[in-house]
């Protein structure tokens, strides 16, 4: 690779950026897809931190670029390969001004598709999969040796993991932080690309986890997300090897839960993404014992018909499902369920789409993400001959979404007035107004004076709701001016200056 200028003026569209003399290298890295990949990308920029390498928020004039990508649904191959169209333009923009832009593509789509990016792209560079980032510095040495032009690849699932390699992470969290438990996933429901992709389940050891915890506390993390492709399908070494007494040595996600909960300063704890088969006693108990884990569930359910349930190897029933929320809700009576639907499965028949509705209505969601069924190469759904065309698909999308968009306003609608405790993260998109999470997940906008938000940001506060939106609620900021009242309770302004 050509050696970078120590300092230089950059012209990004139409605006002027002093470089500083600090960033040596410029990486762009475009996040797609799942928050597993978002921690990825940030891992990914602690592994190349050492040799320079710093984000910037354009891939013009950056001198590496790395397309984190998923293969989930769609046509995400296809998207990828025209991202890297355009990306040809500013590499060789970069050569026409005596420099190199090396190109990267990681994630799922890269393990799906290896070689073939490789021949398709030949501008790219390096091509690795979900498990060998830990390499990427020895991979940049490579592209930047490859003499031929031939890019690097290496999607291999290695026997080591690479948390056993990882570098403690750099970079400067926010209020709220994932952490990554679990990865991989050995249930093959049949329309997933994910076991293929991400590799067998592997739990990381319950220490590892703690330690990340405790230093993203000290650094002044309030809220913790536990990540995983079956985050509750968890069985980490337990610390010191110790055995439990139940798990023979390992520890299932609700005692990892409530060794995280012990970390004072940490406030709040989630976890994602779920199975129903993995909700075990200790986790469903967690719920109702641990004040700091929140009240709200992503627990995806798929289907409501058994048929199509068994179809796609779910290997749970419907009656299965609402068991376990029943057993939730007398756990956590306040409990917020999301959940993932599936519409348009092959062979789903109108009956079928009626039981789901019917599970819904039974339910009752707070939130949910849905999605026509999209045939994934390589899995066996892709290859039924039952498909289902295009407009009964998007029809009964249409028809869930509905049902589920009335659902979640009326869980919204419901917190008009009541006081929630906000972790306040960001600023919002307009002037005055700070963004944050309630409890349940709702994405809260709050509006504060301009010289309070720098103060304000990152802390835990009350607010009032004022207000609800299909996505979002919005409120006002409350101060609690007479903590001690008496037993009427506490006594809340609303902050004005
Ligand atoms: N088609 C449509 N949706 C899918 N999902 C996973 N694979 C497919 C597919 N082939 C959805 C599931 C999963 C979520 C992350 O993406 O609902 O829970
Ligand atoms: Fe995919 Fe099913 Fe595994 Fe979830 S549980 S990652 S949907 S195979």
């Amino acid at each position: 690779m050509a050696k970078q200028p120590r300092s230089e003026l950059r012209r990004d569209g139409d605006r002027t950026e002093q470089v500083s003399e600090k960033i040596r290298k410029r990486l762009f890295i475009k996040t797609y897809g799942c928050q597993m990949n978002v921690y990825d990308s940030a891992r990914m920029t602690d592994v190349l931190a050492p040799l320079g390498y710093q984000v910037v928020d354009s891939p013009r004039g950056a001198d590496m670029v790395i397309l984190n990508t998923c293969h989930i649904r769609e046509k995400a191959a296809e998207k990828v390969f025209s991202e890297l169209g355009r990306l040809r333009a500013f590499k060789q923009e970069r050569r026409d001004q005596g420099g190199d832009m090396l190109l990267a593509v990681a994630g799922c789509v890269a393990q799906a598709e290896g070689e073939e990016i490789l021949r398709r792209a030949p501008q790219v560079d390096i091509v690795f999969g979900p498990q060998t980032y830990h390499r990427l510095p020895e991979m940049v040495a490579r592209a930047a040796r490859a003499a031929d032009g031939r890019g690097v690849l290496d999607i291999d699932f290695p026997v080591d993991s690479k948390f056993d390699h990882l570098p403690e992470e750099a970079a400067a969290p926010g209020p709220a932080a994932f952490v990554s438990v679990q990865e991989g996933c050995d249930k093959f429901c049949s329309f997933c690309v994910v076991p293929y992709t991400r590799g067998a389940e592997y739990s990381r050891p319950a220490a590892a986890v703690i330690a990340e915890a405790r230093r993203l506390v000290a650094a002044g993390v309030r809220e913790i997300t536990l990540l995983g492709q079956n985050v509750n399908a968890y069985h980490g070494e337990a610390p010191g090897g110790t055995p439990n007494g139940t798990g023979g040595g390992t520890w299932g996600l609700g005692r990892l839960i409530r060794a995280l909960a012990e970390i004072d300063g940490l406030e709040r704890l989630r976890y994602t993404t779920s199975h129903p088969r993995d909700m075990d006693d200790e986790l469903i108990a967690a719920h109702g014992e641990e004040e700091k884990l929140m009240p709200y569930l992503h627990l995806p359910v798929q289907s409501g018909s058994d048929r199509i349930l068994a179809a796609m190897n779910r290997r749970h029933t419907a009656a299965d499902y609402l068991r376990i929320v029943e057993r939730l809700r007398q756990a956590r009576p306040d409990l917020a369920l999301s959940s993932d639907f599936i519409v348009g499965f092959p062979g789903e028949s109108d009956r079928d789409f009626a039981d789901t509705l019917k599970l819904i209505q039974d339910v009752g969601f707070a939130q949910a993400y849905s999605f026509k069924y999209s045939p994934r190469p390589g899995t066996p759904a892709a290859v039924e001959d039952s498909q289902l065309a295009e407009p009964v698909k998007a029809e009964r999308l249409a028809g869930l979404q509905q049902l589920l968009g009335a659902q979640a306003l009326a869980f919204n609608a419901a917190c008009v007035g009541r006081d929630l405790p906000v972790l306040l993260e960001r600023p919002g998109r307009k002037a005055g107004q700070l963004v944050g999470r309630s409890p349940f997940m709702q994405s809260v906008h709050v509006g504060v004076p301009e010289v309070a938000m720098a103060r304000l940001a990152g802390r835990i506060l009350p607010v009032r709701i004022d207000s609800a939106h299909p996505n979002s609620l919005a409120g006002s900021l409350l101060v609690d001016d007479a903590p001690q009242a008496a037993a009427g309770g506490r006594t809340m302004a609303r902050i004005t200056a």
